[in-house]
């Protein structure tokens, strides 16, 4: 399986609504929604207000990465905007089971991600009730950095783990993925593809495009 989802954090916000059309209408398989608030990473980026209103232009799966402090407390909210599924880090919740049982009773998928220095370790408890682990390949808080090496085994790591304990989540990854190395990302095991930069600057359509082709999917 390869699905795309680019991050809107690296759109331009003057024209949010045309360029998430963009990649929607290139074959963007989900759109990928940063919510950053300042304290579990450094950087502020929007909430539900946003989501609410792009909610009523896109039929796109919303793939909502929470990068907030007990995100327990918001859960809801971020259901009533328009999530699809949404993201949690582990790092990020005192109870990390009782927030995966949240979101799912919200009736959404869930997932939890884990920074470059987590290891997978902190899934145990919640790994069979998961839609999605996302293994961050950048420190969270800021797009346009450089992919970490490390992650990449990380995420050969959670395939063969979640193999053996026959798991169901899909495994993603965030930060830094472009044309350079999203086929080696791929090969270790990786499903699901956030790109915000490789998207969203230049031209949308044939970014979106050269990352199929790049993994040999021609649509
Ligand atoms: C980083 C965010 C990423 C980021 C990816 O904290 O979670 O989704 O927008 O951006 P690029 O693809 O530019 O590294
Ligand atoms: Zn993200």
């Amino acid at each position: 399986m390869f699905k795309l989802a680019p991050s809107i954090l690296a759109a331009d916000f003057n024209k949010l609504g045309e360029q998430i059309a963009c990649a929607e209408k290139a074959g963007a398989d989900e759109l990928h929604i940063d919510v950053m608030d300042g304290v579990f990473v450094p950087s502020i980026s929007f909430g539900m207000p946003v989501i609410t209103s792009i909610r009523k232009e896109s039929k796109m799966f919303f793939d909502v990465h929470l990068m907030i402090t007990e995100p327990i407390r918001y859960l809801e909210e971020f259901v009533n905007a328009g999530a699809d599924g949404i993201t949690v880090h582990a790092e990020a919740c005192s109870n990390l089971t009782e927030t995966v049982r949240k979101i799912k009773a919200l009736g959404v998928r869930a997932g939890v991600s884990i920074k470059p220095a987590t290891p997978i370790s902190v899934l145990a408890e919640v790994e069979q009730e998961l839609d999605r682990v996302l293994v961050m390949t950048v420190e969270p808080g800021f797009g346009g950095q450089k992919l970490i090496p490390e992650c990449v085994e990380k995420v050969k790591e959670l395939a063969s783990h979640r193999k053996e304990v026959s798991a169901s989540f899909d495994i993603q990854v965030d930060g830094g993925i472009g044309l350079s190395n999203v086929k080696s990302v791929y090969e270790a095991g990786a499903e699901v593809f956030v790109a915000g930069t490789a998207v969203f600057r230049g031209d949308i359509l044939q970014n979106v495009k050269a990352f199929k082709e790049e993994i040999g999917i021609a649509d």
